[in-house]
């Protein structure tokens, strides 16, 4: 991808041929010279380089918090970015304020981030504001020095001073933004789409949401040409069609999770999140790339596989569909081909009254990948297991899909007794190995564990844990 990036970097408008695998952060840093955004980690992992990114949504700019280390600057066209800078007025914000008032801030190596992602919770339209809020909104972020118990007390102060007047056009009004930020659906709007000026490249890499590919590629990507997905709407959104949730493959893990018929498939999938990185890694993170990253313990991708989906490829003219149950070959191994991209993700519609749950260990509970992690979908008539999908993370090389235990399982009666009966048939399946994450014993004792928790989660009215560990 070559050509002009054109984009609005705080009140600026900006046109750069700068390349567009160059980061977000240090295009900020050692280009526009604004040092506000903090470089920490480089891998998503800290929040000190927390940016605001602003999209057109309908006749709105809606901004999200995310992480700019992880982002290509060529994702920048026709967006609004918005750093500390941009915040800062003549007064310190309420934010800012909260910040202070409550000797949340020592250092202050963290605290712009901070700002920025709380900024980002507040300019939400109807965000209201909670302490479970603001954990969430902070949920990103390390401080090395003043500790989170101030950061989690500012919720109090940012009640009493915005109390209910969020939203982008209640800051301005009050004063907390600045008005630039009420021109920008129009200024956005008046730049032309990224591929209607420039030729055509023939790029080397696919660039989603960076969240995996930066961590692995970061050095090479600046130096090549790359493919900005996201600079293609169309594998955005989710619509219910002919049997299916048809879901862009650029669909983020935050907007999947928001998603009304996605919460009407997976009622508790908001809970699920808290488990799954950050909300500024959640708004960059795409489902599409959880699944071509192909990592044997991706949170979606064990998900998505329980429920059957299929993968919709396309390369130039050609497209095809591929089972998710067949996709995984061997350790990074995929049913593709490297020019195919995978536009949408396609989930079956269950039939009515199945359940579908998921269940994640890893070894810090909030802001780690799984140990071993899960996924189940089961129809249940008359006390008898009719239809089961159940897919396993990190005891295989790949992504498991417990064939055999879920033949097992299939027309026995739904009881703690059968489940239990399944446990030997899953293990003969996984072959789980030691390392960081866990001893393979380790993880055998949690492949049992996580049917378990499945089981005893979505037939409450069934089985309850004490059922199994009275046998043991
Ligand atoms: C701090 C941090 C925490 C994380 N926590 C979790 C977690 O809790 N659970 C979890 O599962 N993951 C986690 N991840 C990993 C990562 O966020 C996910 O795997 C994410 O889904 C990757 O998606 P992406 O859009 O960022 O992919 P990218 O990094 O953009 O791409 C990943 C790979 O897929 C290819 N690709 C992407 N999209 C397409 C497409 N549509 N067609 C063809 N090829 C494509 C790219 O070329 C690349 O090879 C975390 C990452 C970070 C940095
Ligand atoms: S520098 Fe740590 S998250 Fe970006
Ligand atoms: S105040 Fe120093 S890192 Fe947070």
């Amino acid at each position: 991808m070559a050509g002009m990036v054109h984009f609005f970097l705080n009140g600026e408008e900006v046109q750069t041929t700068e390349a567009a695998g160059i980061l977000v952060l240090d295009y900020l840093r050692q280009r526009a010279q604004l040092m506000g955004t903090k470089e920490g980690c480089r891998e998503g992992d800290c929040g000190a380089c927390a940016v605001l990114i602003g999209e057109l949504e309908g006749e709105r700019v809606v901004y999200k918090p995310v992480t700019s280390c992880l982002m290509p600057l060529g994702e920048l066209h026709g967006r609004h970015l918005v750093t500390i800078e941009g915040l800062n007025g003549e007064a310190l914000s309420p934010v800012q304020q909260a910040i202070v008032d409550e000797g949340a801030t020592q250092c202050g190596f963290c605290t712009p981030g901070i700002v920025v992602s709380l900024m980002g919770y507040v300019m939400e339209d109807g965000a209201e504001i909670t302490s479970n809020g603001v954990k969430a909104a902070l949920s990103g972020h390390l401080c090395r020095c003043t500790g989170y118990r101030s950061l989690k007390q500012v919720e109090p102060y940012l009640k009493a001073s915005i109390g209910e007047e969020t939203g982008i056009e209640a800051l301005v009004a009050n004063g907390v933004l600045s008005a630039y930020f009420l021109d920008m659906p129009e200024r956005l709007r008046a730049i032309p789409p990224f591929g209607s000026q420039n030729g055509q490249v023939s790029p080397e890499v696919f660039i989603a949401g960076g969240t995996d590919i930066y961590v692995q590629q970061g050095d090479a990507l600046p130096e090549i040409q790359v493919h900005v997905l996201n600079l293609h709407p169309e594998m955005k959104g989710i619509s219910r069609r002919a049997g299916y949730l048809h879901v862009g493959a650029l669909t983020t893990f935050e907007e999947f999770a928001r998603d009304p018929e996605v919460i009407r498939l997976i009622p508790e999938i908001q809970d699920y999140m808290f488990l799954i990185a950050s909300w500024q890694i959640r708004n960059r993170a795409t489902l599409g790339g959880n699944i071509i990253n192909a990592s044997p313990i991706g949170d979606m991708t064990v998900l998505l596989l329980a429920l059957e989906a299929l993968l919709v490829f396309r390369d130039g003219q050609t497209s095809r569909t591929v089972p998710m149950t067949r996709f995984f070959k061997g350790y990074k191994q995929l049913d593709r081909s490297p020019s195919e991209i995978l536009t949408e993700i396609l989930i079956p519609e269950p039939a009515a009254r199945t359940r579908v749950g998921w269940e994640k260990v890893s070894k810090r509970k909030c802001l780690d990948i799984a140990s071993v992690n899960s996924a189940i979908k089961v129809r249940c008539e008359d006390g008898v297991i009719q239809e089961i999908g159940l897919a396993m993370g990190g005891v295989a090389p790949v992504p498991l899909y417990m064939k055999e235990t879920m033949a097992f399982l299939t027309g026995r009666p739904i009881s703690a007794e059968t489940v239990q009966e399944a446990f030997p048939i899953a293990q003969r399946e996984v072959a789980p190995i030691s390392d960081v994450r866990g001893s393979a014993a380790y993880k055998r004792l949690l492949v049992r564990q996580l049917l378990m928790a499945h089981f005893t989660r979505l037939f409450p009215e069934l089985m309850q844990a004490r059922d199994f560990y009275e046998t043991y």
